[in-house]
């Protein structure tokens, strides 16, 4: 019969610096994609391999997260929380829950937007033996991330975090998405600040144990900073609301080029969209949107904005132009300002 391995562990206590100021008032799991919290597909999808309990280890405003996601009614998993007084790091703070973990559990990283085949890693989890089996990811720019080099047999010969760009071996990235034999906690020391790629998987491979890579198929993403974030809900607005019709009133005298998404409540009149996805309760009118997202609540007339997140609840008075930005929640943009500061390409 198939191993089926039936607890998660999500590590969603970062801070999210990288996106500020949208991390200012909540961590970076509880950002939306498509008015929903993007830790919410990682739920899911972890849920639909057949993880029936799900611990979320909480650090920074784990108040605005369990607001957001709740104790998982609905989604086929219990949802519960452990907490840490002080930051521990991804590997400190499964550690602290080392007693109520099963032999084999996965682990994510709470800021990973993936199409991600968890029952099928775990299958080869299985199938060869190794103590930790790492999702992975390629990329164009590798130096944000972990790499990996594979032999044949998918077996990881060499690991190592954000590489400076002349140490880049390999463009393969470690997907953060892993199945762990709770054994290997054993090199963890308790109550101390460890990291799972910096500080355990360097020991593992040191002392031979069997580290084994797993290539991610679909769509991947860490939405850890703007780019990725806008990135994240077009892709979705492009999956879910492709062939999607918009017209009516909520869209009037509009012209929309999809990707689109235009969340519960919002109207958008006498404007023109290019790639834009626009959430619950805004209001916009005789405005141009292009590749940007306009987070709930806010408003707009006579605006340009362009390759920009705005915050929730902002006004954009008329005849402003906002480029190639991220606005905090509930920015007044005063009429005619021009704002363009460069940070959604950093
Ligand atoms: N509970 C807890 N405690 N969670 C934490 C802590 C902590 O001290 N530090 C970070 N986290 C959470 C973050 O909230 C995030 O969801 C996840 O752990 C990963 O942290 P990041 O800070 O986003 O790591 P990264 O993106 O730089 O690098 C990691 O992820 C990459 C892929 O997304 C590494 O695992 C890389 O190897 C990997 O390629
Ligand atoms: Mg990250």
């Amino acid at each position: 019969m198939a191993q089926h391995v039936r607890q998660a562990v999500i590590l969603v206590g970062g801070k999210g610096t990288r996106l500020l100021p949208l991390t200012e008032r909540r961590p970076k799991p509880a950002l939306p994609v498509l008015d929903k919290p993007c830790l919410r597909y990682l739920i899911d999808s972890l849920a639909a391999a057949g993880a029936e309990e799900i611990i979320l280890a909480c650090g920074y405003r784990s108040d605005v997260l369990e607001e957001a996601i709740g104790d998982g009614s609905g989604s086929g998993a219990s949802i519960t929380y452990s907490y840490e007084d002080e930051p521990l790091g991804t590997c400190g703070a499964v550690k602290m829950m080392e007693d109520r973990l099963d032999d084999v559990f996965f682990m994510a990283n709470g800021d990973v937007f993936a199409d991600i085949a968890a029952a099928a890693e775990a299958e080869a989890h299985f199938a060869s033996g190794a103590k930790v089996t790492l999702a992975l990811a390629t990329v164009k720019n590798p130096c944000e991330y972990g790499i990996a080099r594979l032999a044949g047999d998918g077996r990881i010969l060499e690991f190592k975090e954000k590489p400076k760009p002349e140490e880049a071996f390999s463009n393969v990235v470690n997907a953060g998405v892993y199945v762990v034999d709770r054994s290997v906690l054993s090199r963890v020391p308790k109550g101390a600040f460890f990291d799972f790629s910096k500080d355990l998987l360097p020991i593992l491979m040191s002392e031979g144990e069997r580290i084994q890579g797993y290539a991610l198929s679909g769509y991947w993403r860490d939405v850890g900073r703007p780019s990725d974030l806008l990135g994240a809900n077009l892709q979705m607005a492009g999956e879910l609301y492709g062939d999607f019709s918009w017209s009516g009133k909520r869209t009037e005298s509009t012209t929309i080029v999809r990707p689109f998404y235009l969340g519960e409540g919002s109207t958008v009149t006498g404007s023109d969209v290019n790639a834009a996805v626009i959430l619950g309760g805004c209001s916009v009118r005789d405005s141009r949107i292009v590749k940007s997202m306009v987070m709930g609540g806010c408003e707009a007339s006579s605006a340009k904005i362009e390759n920009s997140i705005i915050g929730e609840g902002c006004r954009i008075g008329a005849g402003a132009r906002i480029e190639n930005s991220v606005l905090a929640d509930g920015t007044v943009v005063p009429e005619g300002a021009e704002i363009n500061r460069g940070e959604v390409f950093r």
